[in-house]
């Protein structure tokens, strides 16, 4: 296996592997989760794999979950379909952390590109441990303690008629998370607050609060601030795709953006995403 960094803080390039082979075999599954533990995202080329094998591959590090807006391969439960061709129906241009409205995010996620637009619909993805290393101190100090409200309702479920928006923020209600949550197996610090987050739960504190403004503006800029890091172009590697390319994340320490670029070329990926813990 060759593995080649991407940029200086996030993403290897593994070539020399199949990920076929590593469907099969439990000790390259292993090699390849501590790349991906140490490169947080890792890009592999050329895997003209099956969606068995695909699955398989993802299903080393955990069960995998369907997704309750976006369909399954009808044969891979799942393995989810995320084949768009039309600018109305995307999602995924937005900073965001696979499932932050779960109780259990997906700890990871394995991508495989289908089909890809002649140009453009590259893929971002952030370090955001190296997004809460460079915090300002005086931020790190007030957001230690605070949890975010986060929602499916207000993204995938906005341009849904009501009762159907209703129906899936009954089926999966609000959960609170941590702002800054830690890796379970790094232990490294991460600031985990993106597209998902509505508010925080607990920030109206006499400390934070002495009249009104402090709140509201406040609290929404200073959640505005957290969520604008994964902007940032020092954080980030971006990856252009070709049918076959395969990205396998660690969605706990990272946020990713699907450029929308393409239209109306259509874009075809298969997404396998492993279920996750309790963040903490
Ligand atoms: C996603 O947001 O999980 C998919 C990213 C992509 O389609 O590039």
């Amino acid at each position: 296996m060759k593995v080649e960094k991407m940029t200086c803080t996030i993403g290897a390039e593994v070539s020399g592997v199949s990920l076929g082979e590593a469907s099969r075999s439990t000790a390259l599954a292993d090699e390849i989760k501590g790349l991906l533990l140490q490169h947080k995202v890792l890009f592999f080329r050329d895997q003209d794999i099956t969606r068995a094998e695909h699955v398989a591959f993802a299903r080393h590090f955990g069960e995998l979950e369907d997704h309750p807006v976006v369909g399954s391969d009808p044969e891979h439960p799942g393995l989810v379909q995320i084949y768009r061709n039309d600018k109305s129906d995307n999602f995924e241009n937005s900073f965001h952390t696979d499932g932050q409205w779960r109780e259990k995010p997906p700890m990871g996620c394995v991508l495989r590109c289908i089909e890809s637009p002649p140009v453009g619909g590259d893929t971002i993805w952030v370090n955001m441990a190296e997004a809460y290393r460079n915090l300002p101190e005086d931020i790190k100090a007030k957001i230690e303690n605070l949890k975010v409200k986060c929602s499916i309702e207000h993204s995938f479920g906005a341009s849904m008629p009501e009762e159907k928006r209703h129906a899936l923020a009954k089926a999966n209600p609000m959960v609170e998370h941590p702002v800054v949550r830690t890796h379970p197996e790094t232990g490294e610090k991460i600031l985990y607050a993106c597209g998902f987050a509505t508010h925080f739960a607990n920030y109206h504190t006499p400390d934070n609060v002495r009249y009104g403004q402090d709140k509201t503006p406040g609290a929404s800029m200073l959640l505005n601030y957290l969520t604008s890091q994964a902007a940032i172009p020092e954080y980030q590697v971006r990856f252009r795709w070709k049918p076959h390319s395969v990205a396998m994340w660690d969605n706990r320490c990272t946020q990713h953006y699907a450029v929308q670029d393409y239209w109306p070329a259509p874009r075809k990926m298969d997404r396998a995403a492993i279920m996750g813990d309790r963040p903490f």
